[in-house]
């Protein structure tokens, strides 16, 4: 993985994504080792985010690298005008690895291919967010003791949720059946179904949410992703399609786990954080020790 970009989680191969998951479990349990003083890391970020910029930034701090960068584009010279081209060429001049999140889909790989230096997405427009689905993938085999036949659930908007994209394609190597609750305007792109298809795996498609909660062993809630639509108007049709509460939970498997990439709007309620099957804030958590991973994996300091 030295010197590997990671823009597409198909980037990288199961081997690798369980070999991060094994170094994450190692960080886990060492999480302050000085192995990056050596290093600068750069956080670009031309949209908003709390939990990739400030983990990827605590990871890299945790291991003793510098980090260097912007947490929206309007502080850059971005705002004078300067291309995406220009801003990765001047930026891998100055840190030995760059982390960006952008709203366009396709942005993540471009910067990889005019970077002299690797290039993590940390999301790329409705496309994908593949740091995401490895902390998902910890989080799921960390919970469910195994990543394998498992039934997991996919809520909310399929359609622009990109870390249900980059997920859904993982775990096509874990002989997962997909369960696909959405509304008809917002399903999961046939780009990505395209996967499921070609492993030959099964996936239902439902628009109510407690008909799959009995069947599954992670019910991965997401959000409505208001800023992906063009017309205020359909964002207001959908907005509040499915709310998880905790009195819906009765019924359901005794290892079943609640995820979500957060932010969550509306579509948990308080009254699921107590209840034993709300996983999403270790999940974030989760997030720091694949970061570290991750790191220390491309700047080759750990094989
Ligand atoms: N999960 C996630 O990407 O959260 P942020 O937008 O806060 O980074």
């Amino acid at each position: 993985m030295k010197n590997k970009s990671l823009v597409s989680i198909n980037d990288f191969t199961r081997e690798e994504h369980i070999h991060i998951l094994d170094l994450a479990g190692a960080f886990e349990r060492r999480p302050k080792q000085r192995i990056l003083e050596d290093f600068v890391v750069a956080t670009l970020f031309f949209e908003p985010s709390t939990r990739t910029r400030l983990s990827f930034e605590s990871a890299a701090t945790r291991l003793g690298a510098r980090v260097i960068g912007f947490s929206e584009p309007g502080s850059s010279s971005v705002q004078k005008g300067e291309s995406l081209r220009d801003t990765i060429r001047t930026v891998s001049n100055y840190a030995d690895l760059i982390v960006m999140r952008h709203p366009r889909e396709g942005s993540a790989r471009f910067a990889s291919e005019v970077s002299k230096v690797p290039v993590i997405n940390a999301g790329d427009g409705a496309n994908q967010h593949p740091t995401q689905t490895l902390l998902d993938l910890y989080s799921i085999r960390k919970t469910q003791g195994t990543l394998d036949n498992l039934n997991i659930a996919f809520i909310g908007d399929l359609k622009y949720g990109r870390t249900v994209h980059s997920l859904t394609m993982a775990l096509c190597n874990y002989n997962t059946t997909f369960h696909l609750v959405s509304p008809a305007e917002l399903k999961l792109p046939s780009s990505v179904k395209m996967h499921i298809k070609e492993k030959q795996l099964g996936y239902h498609q439902y628009t109510e949410l407690s008909e799959v909660i009995p069947k599954v062993d992670i019910l991965y809630m997401t959000r409505i992703q208001k800023e992906r639509f063009q017309d205020p108007m359909e964002y207001e049709k959908v907005k509040n399609s499915y709310i998880l509460r905790n009195n819906m939970l009765d019924n359901a498997k005794t290892n079943l786990r609640i995820l979500h990439p957060l932010p969550r709007v509306n579509e948990i309620t308080y009254d699921v954080d107590d209840n034993p099957k709300a996983y999403y804030f270790t999940q974030a958590l989760n997030g720091v020790f694949v970061r570290q991973a991750l790191l220390a994996a491309i700047l080759g300091v750990v094989e």
